[in-house]
């Protein structure tokens, strides 16, 4: 039966590629998206944009009236500095955002959603890696607490309302159609530099670890999420899956990998540590594996030629 989906963030990078195997699997696509980051060329040829802000009463309206089955949410304002810098803005967008799309959801008789949280920022650095779902949550930026509220203020709709929900902690997210400009998305900044020709710089000694994912592992865990069978849930935790690779790539790998893949002779710099910025992460990945069934299957060699090839063709 096709299903009606609406993705928000879905002129995005991580939404982007969540619309084209919506698509693929015969599901009828809307993406919600202001444009704000993304890219209305990113939207595949085959769904429906609305453009339009996830905190406006259009976009509660299009849930409320639309007769979705499924919400996908992926829009937010995703950088980390900038919540520190203005909190009210994360908020606003973050939670707020979500809240108006889950009112709308609630009228319009959505009867799943699957969330983008954030396993780099919803646990803080205290805890022993890999990280389970479970460990002790806290949050170093506004950001990773407006994901976590985020999270809560699902399981409580959940609660109310019976709305399936799911949140999906990813780890660092790559691929191709990252933004580069951003100051997320290492993979991306890297790759293309590489591409021109010009210094990559590794802030501190570069010994910093992250649980690199490819989009399209990704993208699966989002097709599973949408359609299996959820554990009855535990809390907040019981509710989400760590959606990683479980493995930890330095930065200096990754800037080496990088350069080795595109065979041009590229100075690596470093330059002093970024303040706030994680020393280590790496996620654990056995309950994604028991409750949804899904691992991911790409090695990062695989995963960084794939995107450096992609950011070639342009
Ligand atoms: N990239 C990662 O490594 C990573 C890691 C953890 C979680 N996430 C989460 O995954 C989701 C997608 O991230 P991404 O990397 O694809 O980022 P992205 O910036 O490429 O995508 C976000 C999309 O949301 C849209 N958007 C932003 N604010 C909006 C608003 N107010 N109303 C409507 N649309 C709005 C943007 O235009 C963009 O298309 C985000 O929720 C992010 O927090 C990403």
């Amino acid at each position: 039966m096709t299903r009606k989906v609406l993705v928000t963030g879905g002129a995005g990078f991580i939404g982007s590629h969540v619309v084209d195997a919506y698509l693929a699997a015969g599901d009828d696509v809307t993406v919600l998206d202001d444009l704000s980051t993304g890219k209305r060329e990113q939207v595949p040829p085959g769904a429906r944009l609305v453009q339009a802000d996830v905190r406006s009463p259009a976009a509660r309206e299009l849930l409320a009236t639309g007769d979705f089955t499924l919400l996908n949410h992926h829009a937010a304002q995703m950088d980390v500095r900038r919540s520190v810098a203005d909190p009210v803005f994360d908020a606003e967008v973050n939670v707020l955002g979500l809240l108006n799309l889950l009112e709308g959801a609630r009228l319009g008789g959505v009867q799943r959603v699957v969330f983008a949280s954030s396993g780099g920022t919803v646990y803080g650095e205290t805890a022993r890696l890999p990280l389970v779902e479970s460990a002790p949550k806290l949050p170093a930026s506004p950001y990773g607490t407006a994901k976590l509220a985020s999270e809560y203020y699902l399981a409580t709709f959940s609660q109310l309302y019976g709305l399936e929900t799911v949140a999906l902690r990813y780890s660092n997210v790559y691929g191709p159609r990252q933004n580069p400009h951003g100051e997320a998305g290492v993979v991306a900044i890297f790759a293309h530099r590489v591409l021109a020709g010009q210094p990559l710089t590794v802030f501190g000694d570069g010994g910093q670890t992250r649980d690199m994912v490819f989009v399209q592992d990704v993208v699966e865990a989002n097709l599973a999420a949408s359609h299996v069978a959820l554990p009855s849930a535990d809390g907040v935790d019981g509710r989400a899956f760590n959606i990683g690779t479980g493995i930890e790539t330095s930065v200096n790998d990754l800037a080496a990998t990088l350069v080795t893949i595109g065979g041009r002779r590229v100075e690596i710099r470093h330059a002093a540590e970024r303040p706030g910025e994680l020393r280590r992460n790496a996620l654990a990945v056995d309950k994604a594996a028991q409750g949804l069934g899904w691992r991911a299957l790409v090695p990062v060699g695989d995963g960084l030629r794939r995107t450096l090839q992609s950011f070639r063709e342009g």
